[in-house]
């Protein structure tokens, strides 16, 4: 039973994670009005106590709070293409990945239509949605955040607002995101090493967990290195990780094992090194990953 001094809220997109933050709402106590192009994912919550909109118009004028999960910012505008005419002063909240500059537009198209509109990310998979530790940050319209932080906080208790520009979630998230895929190829290359040598890939997990619980800690010392731009004072230098590069090589010999996808970080090394970065800090590599500006 929805409780009366909750915000009514509406949720559009019942994919995976919609699916799991109007379920969040739901058993929270809120009204939670929900809405899919395909209608019959909507079953299971009407079937916990969601209402179910007729139409995506219906879905947004039904709450003040308006949070869309869909896949991309495109799929977004299209599916509130009919309901434009209601945004206007309603709080529209999108929890979808994408670039920086999608967040841009996307907040342009909302506040053209008088939206107050604020621009998420949720760190987590859906199972995590309400979990005191999930994390999400937004960016965009503060009065938004602060007017319905407590409902947003019903997502994920470690809910942060990053600034009032609308596309510092997406930047965020795509600077955090970046670490993913590197990380993950590289524990499935040991996984692949080992069981070229009759080794469980489980046997690889507890020692992999304290690896990645190391580069944890040395984050913020890289971080300072790289915000004052002094990296004459190196930890680990440029030289010890070329050093290794035939490490990798030969491993991949003797387990049989294409190493191929780590050529560009090995290509990168040998860049920092001709660039006078030999003796510095491993995280003068952020250097030569800035590229010059770009003449106008
Ligand atoms: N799942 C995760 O682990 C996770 C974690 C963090 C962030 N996210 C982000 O959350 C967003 C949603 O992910 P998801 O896992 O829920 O994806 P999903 O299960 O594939 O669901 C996608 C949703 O978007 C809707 N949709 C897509 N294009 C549409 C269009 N043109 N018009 C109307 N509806 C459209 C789909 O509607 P139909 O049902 O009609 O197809 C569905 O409701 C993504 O941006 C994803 O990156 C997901």
């Amino acid at each position: 039973m929805p409780e009366d001094r909750l915000t009514p809220v509406t949720v559009i997109g019942l994919g995976s994670m919609g699916t799991a933050l109007a379920e969040a709402f739901i058993k929270a106590g809120h009204r939670t009005t929900v809405w899919n192009r395909t209608t019959t994912k909507a079953a299971p919550l009407v079937a916990m106590g969601a209402e179910h909109a007729a139409s995506v118009e219906d879905a947004v004028a039904a709450s003040p709070l308006v949070i869309a999960c869909l896949t991309t910012y495109d799929d977004t505008r299209e599916a509130l293409e009919p309901a434009t005419a209601a945004l206007g002063g309603r709080a529209l909240v999108t929890l979808n990945s994408g670039s920086p500059a999608g967040a841009r537009q996307m907040a342009a198209w909302a506040v053209g239509y008088g939206a107050r509109f604020l621009d998420g990310a949720i760190k987590n998979v859906p199972s995590a949605v309400g979990a005191p530790d999930t994390l999400l940050y937004y960016g965009g319209d503060r009065t938004v955040f602060d007017e319905f932080e407590s409902t947003l906080k019903v997502l994920g208790g470690d809910t942060v607002h990053l600034g009032d520009d609308a596309d510092l979630a997406a930047l965020y998230e795509m600077a955090v995101g970046g670490t993913l895929l590197p990380a993950l190829v590289g524990f499935f290359q040991g996984a692949a090493a080992v069981q070229a040598r009759g080794l469980a890939a489980s046997t690889l997990v507890p020692f992999t967990a304290k690896w990645l619980e190391m580069i944890n800690s040395v984050l913020p010392i890289f971080a300072q290195e790289i915000d004052s731009g002094d990296y004459s004072k190196p930890m680990s230098s440029v030289n010890l990780f070329v050093a290794g590069i035939t490490y990798d090589e030969e491993l991949g010999q003797e387990a049989n094992i294409d190493v191929a996808w780590q050529a560009p970080l090995h290509e990168l090394l040998r860049r920092a090194v001709a660039a006078g970065h030999g003796e510095h800090s491993i995280s003068a590599l952020v250097e030569v990953l800035k590229q010059p500006e770009r003449m106008a």
